[in-house]
């Protein structure tokens, strides 16, 4: 073979070899996100990793990209212990996170028009934006090599004090981030025969 066609093979199998790696890192990061409920909190996050993953979560797409979700990164060890009373059930779990970052939306903004709700789901879909932004926000932190999990049980109004948060925004999920120190096995899922249906 002469060195022409040698070239031409390796730069096919480098283009080939790049396409399904990139392809692939997807599929890994959806497999090896779990929810993880303990976390080694010696091991810290800088405030530069935070922003990256905030970066990342806010490129979720929201309606007329209103970009209604709110972001409390809580890192300092005062604001933890002030939020942890209101972690309830979730609390010994919360309490190894490094970080628990609440996630809130503005009212009346997603699924509203002139200030009108624009069909029956109304500030749901200020629920189903942060949702987005959440699924955005766990994908990048697992491929930046973090764990996380979302807690949707907590009580919303002494978050709302510890943090003080303004009124119009309604607490959504709190989303524990650190370095895991555990596996946890996959929750099986539902067939697709039992979820979907073509029609
Ligand atoms: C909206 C929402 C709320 C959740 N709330 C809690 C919670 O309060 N406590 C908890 O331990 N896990 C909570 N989870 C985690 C789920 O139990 C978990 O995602 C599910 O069992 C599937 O496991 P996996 O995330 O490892 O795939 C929540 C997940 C979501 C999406």
């Amino acid at each position: 073979m002469n060195k022409q066609i040698i070239g031409f093979l390796l730069v096919c199998l480098t283009i080939t070899g790049f396409v399904s790696c990139s392809s692939s890192s997807f599929d890994d990061i959806v497999a090896n996100r779990r929810s993880v409920r303990s976390y080694d909190k010696s091991k810290k996050i800088s405030e530069e990793q935070i922003r990256t993953l905030i970066a990342t979560s806010q490129e979720a797409p929201s309606w007329a990209n209103v970009q209604a979700t709110r972001y409390y990164v809580v890192m300092s060890e005062e604001k933890l212990n002030q939020v942890l009373p209101a972690m309830l059930q979730n609390k010994e779990k919360a309490s190894m996170a490094p970080v628990l970052i609440v996630t809130t939306y503005k009212q009346n903004q997603s699924g509203f028009f002139n200030g009108e709700p624009s069909n029956e789901i109304g500030n749901g879909w200020g629920a189903f934006d942060a949702g987005l932004s959440n699924a955005f926000l766990v994908l990048k932190a697992k491929e930046m090599g973090f764990d996380t999990l979302i807690m949707g049980l907590r009580d919303a109004d002494g978050i709302k004090r510890a943090l003080d948060i303004p009124n119009d925004e309604t607490v959504m999920s709190v989303v524990a981030l650190g370095y895991g120190n555990q596996v946890p096995k996959r929750p099986e899922r539902k067939s697709l025969f039992e979820i979907m249906k073509i029609k």
